[in-house]
């Protein structure tokens, strides 16, 4: 039973395009088949709060004897690295906030990236190696090679560490740019090119979705 981890991390509830996006990834896996599962989860609506200790940066035989972690916060790790094992897809809805990601997101992350658990320290523990994983990067401006803002992209070089680098997941990116083309003014020009980028990246998502879950 395939099954698609789905995340969304966009504070906009109305009219956010990474929502959109990864939507419509999720009605095309769920397309495939009755057997087809999505777990979802928003971490906007329901953060994860702040590590309450870096504790649980380790997995609990790499921790000192004088770190602790309290049992809530273990189970929520737990949780979350348990769901993130089982899934076979990881879809993530990635905003770009501030050149970086959503705090929601960063806040995840720190729950799942565990030496001794989801990467390698004393062992070569790898539970997501090979494990897909499409991140829908939404943002306001564009970043491409040759544009004004080229290399203030902290969004993508932050996930490719962790997700692929770290964490040994395949990394595919999808990005929607210009999508602050329809509100500001200054960027009325550029609305054509936005909205040939939020095609491309339907389109492609449509295909990762079918590939993915075939
Ligand atoms: C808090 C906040 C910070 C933002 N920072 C940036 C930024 O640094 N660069 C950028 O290009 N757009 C920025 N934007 C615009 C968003 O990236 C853009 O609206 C994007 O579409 C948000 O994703 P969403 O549509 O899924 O909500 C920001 C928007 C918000 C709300």
């Amino acid at each position: 039973m395939p099954q698609l981890l789905h995340l969304d991390t966009s504070a906009d509830p109305v009219s956010s395009v990474s929502r959109a996006v990864t939507a419509h990834f999720s009605d095309t896996w769920h397309s495939l088949g009755a057997d087809h599962s999505v777990i979802y989860r928003d971490l906007h609506r329901n953060p994860p709060p702040h590590l309450p200790t870096s504790a649980l940066h380790w997995a609990p035989h790499l921790r000192t004897s004088d770190e602790v972690a309290p049992p809530e916060a273990e189970a929520l790790q737990k949780e979350l690295i348990d769901e993130l094992v089982s899934a076979d897809v990881l879809l993530v809805g990635a905003p770009m906030y501030n050149w970086s990601v959503p705090s929601t997101l960063k806040a995840w992350i720190d729950y799942i990236h565990v030496p001794g658990i989801t990467v390698p320290f004393d062992a070569p523990t790898r539970p997501l190696e090979g494990k897909p994983v499409v991140v829908v990067s939404s943002r306001g401006d564009q970043y491409g090679p040759g544009t004004p803002e080229f290399g203030a992209d902290h969004t993508v070089p932050q996930l490719q560490q962790v997700l692929g680098k770290a964490l040994g997941m395949e990394v595919f990116i999808v990005t929607v740019d210009l999508t602050l083309a329809s509100r500001v003014p200054a960027m009325a020009a550029l609305t054509p090119q936005a909205e040939a980028s939020l095609a491309d990246a339907r389109s492609a998502v449509s295909d990762l979705a079918t590939r993915l879950g075939s």
